[in-house]
């Protein structure tokens, strides 16, 4: 599929999300077992998304913003399509490449040199595109002593690394990124900071989630405010920043 300049690339229409919070507490799974069958677990709605709908265009560097809890990573999973929405509807032309969960796709038991295998391999490459990749991304994490460490003696910072360089390595049409800058030191998340306005310049779209007022209002042209699962504004990022200080 071609992809032109001006397409809309990311549609999202009315989306709702529902999740079911476990009401009571199950000491164990034969007591669980038991009140299913006697259909005694009942179980209490959660709506993280109430009806959410954006449009983000070929190029566009889109941020959202929002406090704990709002919605924002649940909005980013049902666009990288881990999450179907319970109503409404995603649209997605061209390839994304995911930066959700830190460290989702990883074995912490694993080096690594094997998660980079691991993790590649999820995301679609070939062993033999990952080996001519190898290099590159153990460069770009600026981890090679470390390569044969397990995950799970690494700190948050140096997975982040990881899974930047790897998930980066091909270009997407659609970046997104959730928080990860934040937990890099100051340097990885400048280096992070060019390679996106590299994609940036190669016309990559680009949507992105932070704290960091400033990291929004310096990458993004528009940007949205979720507030419990809604939409409080969705408009220029200064505009949005604007209410979002006000709170
Ligand atoms: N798998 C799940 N099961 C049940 N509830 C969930 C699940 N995932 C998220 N939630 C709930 O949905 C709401 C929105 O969560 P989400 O992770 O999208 O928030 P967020 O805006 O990313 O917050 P933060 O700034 O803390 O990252 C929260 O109340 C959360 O508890
Ligand atoms: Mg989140």
């Amino acid at each position: 599929m071609k992809i032109k300049n001006n397409d809309i690339l990311i549609k999202v229409k009315d989306v709702k999300i529902k999740f079911n919070l476990g009401k009571e507490n199950v000491s164990g799974i034969k007591e669980y077992v038991i009140k299913l069958l006697k259909k005694e677990l009942f179980f209490q709605e959660f709506w993280a998304l109430k009806g959410v709908s954006l449009e983000v265009k070929k190029g566009e560097v889109f941020g959202i913003l929002g406090f704990n809890g709002a919605g924002k990573s649940t909005l980013l999973k049902v666009i990288a399509g881990v999450l179907k929405p319970t109503e409404g509807k995603v649209i997605i032309k061209g390839k994304v490449a995911p930066l959700i969960e830190l460290g989702a796709g990883f074995d912490m038991e694993l080096t690594a040199r094997e998660n980079i295998y691991l993790n590649g391999a999820i995301l679609g490459h070939s062993k033999k595109f990952l080996n001519e990749k190898f290099n590159e991304i153990v460069e770009f994490a600026e981890l090679q002593e470390f390569l044969d460490v397990p995950l799970k003696n690494y700190s948050s910072g140096m997975v982040a690394r990881i899974a930047f360089a790897i998930a980066t390595i091909v270009d997407p049409d659609i970046l997104i990124v959730d928080e990860i800058l934040s937990v890099g030191d100051y340097k990885f998340q400048e280096k992070c900071k060019q390679k996106i306005e590299n994609m940036m310049k190669k016309g990559v779209t680009i949507i992105i989630v932070s704290h960091s007022i400033q990291q929004i209002n310096e990458l993004c042209t528009r940007a949205v405010l979720l507030e419990k699962g809604k939409i409080k504004i969705l408009d220029k990022t200064e505009k949005v920043v604007e209410v979002y200080e006000a709170k």
